[in-house]
This record gives C-alpha cells, sequence and structure tokens, in this order.
C-alpha cells in the first residue's frame, strides 16, 4: 500500500520525529452521501433529498476540513513556529478539531469559547490538552472572538490567531473538498444545494464550486429565525457581525428554521431514519423539506455537520 507522503511542513513534533503528515488527516473529508428515505415520505416521487453524513470525519464534524484548511496554510506560510499557539474563537467544533490537530502534530492550541458550550464539548477539548478561555456567554462567539483579537494583540509573537470568520483556507475547504465530493457523489445530477450558516464557509465554498460547475443548481441558504436560537454552530445572521467570508449573492432562496422545527427533526431523524445527528442537522434537514416540498422533481443536497453525542445532555434530548 502506498501511503501518500505529503510532507508540506516541519513543526516542532514532525521535526524530532521525522513525521509528516498525521495519518488521521488521510480520514478527513470522503464522508458518505445518505439519502433521506422516511422523512421524506410525502414528497413528490421525483423529488430526493440526500445528506453528507459529517459525523464521520475523525474530530467527529464537518469542521475537520477547515480546521486542516486553516492550519496546514499557516504552517505552509511560516505563521507557526516553535514559540507559537494556534489561537481561535470558537463555539466548539472548529475547536475541537484543531484541537485534535493540534495533539496529532505538537501544537499547542488556545481556544477562547463561550462559556455556555455543552458541557461534553468541553471535556472533549480538556480531553486533547487543549487551552482553554471561556468568554462571556451572553456575546456568544462575536464575544470569544473579541477576546482572541486582544490576545494576539497583546502578545502577537506567540499566537497565530487563525480567525475562521474571515480565513479564505475556510472557504477553500469547501471548494476543493466538500463541493467536487457532493458533484462526484450524485454524478452531476445534485439540482438543489441546502446549507445553514456559522462562519459560512461551508456554504461560501460548496455552493460556488457548485455554481461554477452547473449555473442552474438553485442554492438555499438558512438561518434560524431568532437570535437565541440554540441551534449551535448556526448563526442568525441580522443579530451578529456578518463574517468577511460570507457571499451572500450566491443565495437564490434564504430560508429560516426554528428551534422547535430543527429539533422535532432531529427527533424524527433518530426513529424514522436511524441517524443520530446534532442539532444544526436536525435544522438542515427542516430546510431542506421546506425547498423540497415546494419541487416536482429535483436532487436536494444538504450537510448533516455533527452527530448528536455532544448534545445529549441539551434540551432538545432532555425533552425525552
Ligand atoms: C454543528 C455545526 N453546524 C453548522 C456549522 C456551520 O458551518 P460553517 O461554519 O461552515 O458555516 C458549524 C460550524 O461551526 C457547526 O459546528
Amino acid at each position: 500500500m502506498s501511503i501518500p507522503a505529503t510532507n508540506i511542513f516541519v513543526s516542532p513534533r514532525t521535526a524530532r520525529h521525522n513525521l509528516s503528515v498525521p495519518p488521521l488527516v488521510h480520514m478527513i473529508g470522503n464522508t458518505p452521501l445518505i439519502e433521506l428515505t422516511s422523512v421524506t415520505e410525502d414528497l413528490s416521487p421525483d423529488v430526493r433529498v440526500f445528506a453528507k453524513a459529517e459525523w464521520k470525519n475523525p474530530g467527529g464534524s464537518v469542521k475537520d476540513r477547515a480546521a486542516w484548511a486553516m492550519l496546514s496554510d499557516a504552517i505552509r506560510n511560516h505563521r507557526i513556529t516553535e514559540r507559537t499557539r494556534v489561537l481561535e474563537a470558537t463555539s466548539g467544533n472548529t475547536g475541537i478539531a484543531l484541537a485534535m490537530l493540534g495533539a496529532a502534530l505538537g501544537i499547542g492550541v488556545t481556544l477562547c469559547i463561550p462559556d455556555n458550550a455543552s458541557r461534553e464539548r468541553k471535556q472533549i477539548l480538556q480531553a486533547y490538552g487543549a487551552e482553554l478561555i471561556f468568554t462571556d456567554p451572553l456575546l456568544s462567539t462575536d464575544g470569544a472572538q473579541v477576546v482572541a483579537r486582544e490576545l494576539k494583540q497583546k502578545y502577537p509573537d506567540n499566537y497565530c490567531y487563525l480567525n475562521q470568520y474571515a480565513n479564505p483556507a475556510n472557504v477553500n475547504a469547501h471548494l476543493t473538498t466538500t463541493g467536487p465530493e457532493i458533484w462526484r457523489q450524485t454524478e452531476g445530477a445534485v439540482t438543489h444545494f441546502v446549507s445553514g450558516l456559522g462562519t459560512t464557509g461551508t456554504f461560501t465554498g460548496v455552493s460556488r464550486y457548485l455554481k461554477a460547475r452547473d449555473p442552474k443548481i438553485t442554492i438555499a441558504s438558512f438561518q434560524p429565525d431568532s437570535p437565541f436560537h440554540g441551534l449551535e454552530g448556526l448563526k442568525h445572521l441580522p443579530s451578529v457581525h456578518i463574517p468577511d467570508i460570507y457571499d451572500g449573492s450566491l443565495a437564490d432562496i434564504e430560508l429560516e428554521v426554528t428551534t422547535e422545527e430543527a429539533y422535532t427533526l432531529c427527533k424524527r431523524l433518530a426513529v424514522e431514519e436511524g441517524l443520530l445527528v446534532g442539532t444544526s442537522s436536525g435544522a438542515s434537514a427542516a430546510a431542506a423539506l421546506q425547498l423540497a416540498k415546494t419541487l416536482e422533481h429535483g436532487i436536494v443536497v444538504t450537510i448533516f455537520p455533527d452527530g448528536a453525542e455532544k448534545y445529549l445532555s441539551t434540551p432538545v434530548w432532555e425533552a425525552n
């Protein structure tokens, strides 16, 4: 078996152990595209809905793609030295991905994280050895970004701030992996792409790729319908700082999803499809179905960003 030796950089640990790209990097991406066959029963028979099973990534979420793209870009551009720690503001999944990759590479990771992130997320981050700085939950990830920026300003040589909200590598991750995978897995037959907005990297990257392949593909973005939605990873854009990487011109349709709809779909996906997914995946399914119900023909693809494990102590499952 030939193992790709990418050898794109030398980090402190790789220098000592003479390793190249950590093996787990080869587990990122190429996730299954799963057809939803039960929650779609009411749809026109010529409409099919598929979801990318992003919890199959080694860190358990879609953010492994963006984290590796940003980290490898920073390493290639010599922004990480033996003295530098990687710094990021994150509501959780990017942090988990960076903590995992940092551990594998021997690079220290410091994360500014709103204090209301779920207990399971905090435990996972600590297990990987990341340093956590808890920020004001009322200020959400906007507040975490302010703290991260202040740290970087105060100690410029100690931190490499990746800033996923403004980092083009976040978009590129999806332009070069998630988008092409969807195109390949549907053999170019995808007609509609539905994506939630967080940092907006997934939406912007995948949509840009698909529109370039076939401008007739309809792109739908969706957001929670209110600022206090509890759908971790998603943003209600009118009430937050709009990410620099967001390209709203890509959306042909803009949808809204209520927290209740997302929770209902989480439960239906579990008992009807056998898919135990996170709340933003429930929201993705709700948005995809909203759109699919209006169609007579079509292949609708959405993203299921993560699994349910990290949310089992949160209201969506506690109500059971
Ligand atoms: C669970 C979850 N859903 C959705 C998203 C949104 O993805 P993106 O940041 O690419 O917009 C994220 C991002 O952190 C997430 O963690």
